[in-house]
């Protein structure tokens, strides 16, 4: 009996660890992009990309997700706008993410690159060290 009580209570326990995630969850989750996204970006562009109306964008097949990697990271990361995003298409302010790290930038971007229906070339870490590197030194 109490072993049954024990095993449940980890099991339990083990659900909210792996829930939580706030602390970047390195428990080994097979796609740590996925992650990302659903942690930082799903609220609003939603579990399929696609967005909501009018008001946060789809990430599907758009200029800006399929376009210069270097572009996109600086727009996600520090809210450099590319030229292929239209300003005042929406009423919402995107907060920008320059606090992720380098890995995590490189998954989330890679994971938005090749889901929900598209299929771009991946996002390195080294390629977000240098969008940093260059934002750094403005
Ligand atoms: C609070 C809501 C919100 C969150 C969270 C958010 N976004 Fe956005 N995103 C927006 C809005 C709104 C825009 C359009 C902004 C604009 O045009 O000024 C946008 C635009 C974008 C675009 C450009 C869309 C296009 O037309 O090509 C990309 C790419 C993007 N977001 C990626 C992300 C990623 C990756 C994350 C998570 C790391 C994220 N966003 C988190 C609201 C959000």
């Amino acid at each position: 009996m109490r072993k049954t009580v024990a095993a449940a209570l980890a099991a339990t326990l083990s659900l909210l660890v792996s829930s939580c995630g706030g602390d970047g969850g390195r428990g080994g989750a097979p796609n740590p992009g996925a992650r990302v996204y659903s942690q930082h970006c799903m609220a609003c562009h939603q579990r399929n990309g696609r967005g909501l109306g009018e008001t946060q964008p789809s990430l599907v097949g758009t200029p800006t997700v399929s376009g210069d990697p270097a572009a996109l990271i600086a727009w996600v990361a520090f809210g450099v706008r590319p030229p292929g995003l239209v300003r005042g298409r929406s009423l919402v302010v995107m907060p920008h993410f320059h606090w992720l790290s380098d890995d995590d930038l490189a998954a989330v971007l890679t994971h938005v690159r090749s889901s929900f229906g598209n299929d771009y070339p991946p996002i390195t870490a080294a390629m977000v060290a240098e969008v940093r590197a260059a934002q750094g030194a403005r």
